[in-house]
């Protein structure tokens, strides 16, 4: 069995299942659960709400530093998988539009914007027993984490995935769209200076595309029990 405190760390690129799959560990472990794209999420929606462009870098860092993000557990049995709370309010479902899905590398490549977001992550792991999702968990954010997995998946299959998640919400996308869309997200989170995507030295990489989700967190779980 893992010992007291653990710290997992997932990261991957855009709809390879993270989130999906770090939320049913976290559960079947009985830890917390973060998403940070969650975050990043909210900081593009406190942006997008304000009165600043989405050029002025310096105005972008003050929203990230001024906003007040929080992630619970669900407060709504909506098929949400966790809440975000921004400047005390809801907005779980308003960080997932497409308006803040357009923006969201756009915003997370600011380094200030990192910055001001690393101490809240770091806080948040700091009572151990957490799963935590991104994309530079194991290489920035939690460096010392006990596991780090790196999920990956070809573009079609995560596009095709996250297809399926939106017609499941009832909003309709172009299975196409998405598939350019994420690619390009991919391109501006892996080529950015600070904190690119990519494994961390030590992380252990899971090929998803042939897996169920079930299938990967038992993968994740034999390797937390260092078979
Ligand atoms: O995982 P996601 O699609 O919700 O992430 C949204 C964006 O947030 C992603 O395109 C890049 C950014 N992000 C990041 O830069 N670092 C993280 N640890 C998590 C997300």
């Amino acid at each position: 069995m893992p010992k007291r405190g653990t710290v997992i760390a997932i990261d991957g690129p855009v709809a390879s299942g993270k989130t999906v799959v770090g939320k049913k560990l976290a559960e079947q472990l009985g830890y917390t659960f973060v998403d940070t794209g969650a975050i990043y999420r909210a900081v593009t929606l406190a942006v997008l709400r304000s009165d600043v462009s989405l050029d002025a870098e310096d105005a972008i860092v003050g929203v990230a530093e001024g906003s007040s993000i929080d992630i619970t557990s669900p407060t709504i049995q909506d098929g949400r998988l966790y809440t975000v709370l921004l400047d005390g309010q809801d907005a779980t479902w308003a960080v997932r539009s497409p308006e803040v899905e357009a923006h969201v590398s756009q915003v997370s490549r600011i380094p200030g914007v990192r910055r001001a977001l690393l101490g809240k992550q770091r806080a948040l792991a700091a009572r151990g027993r957490i799963v935590m999702v991104g994309r530079d968990v194991g290489t920035v954010v939690l460096p010392d984490a006990d596991l780090k997995i790196f999920l990956v998946a070809s573009p079609q299959v995560r596009a095709r995935r996250r297809y399926e998640e939106l017609r499941a919400r009832g909003q309709n996308a172009s299975q196409e769209g998405i598939l350019q869309n994420l690619l390009e997200r991919d391109r501006i989170d892996s080529q950015r200076i600070v904190a690119p995507l990519k494994p961390a030295e030590d992380a252990i990489l899971v090929d998803t595309d042939h897996l169920s989700i079930d299938e990967v967190v038992a993968a994740i779980l034999r390797e937390l029990d260092g078979e």
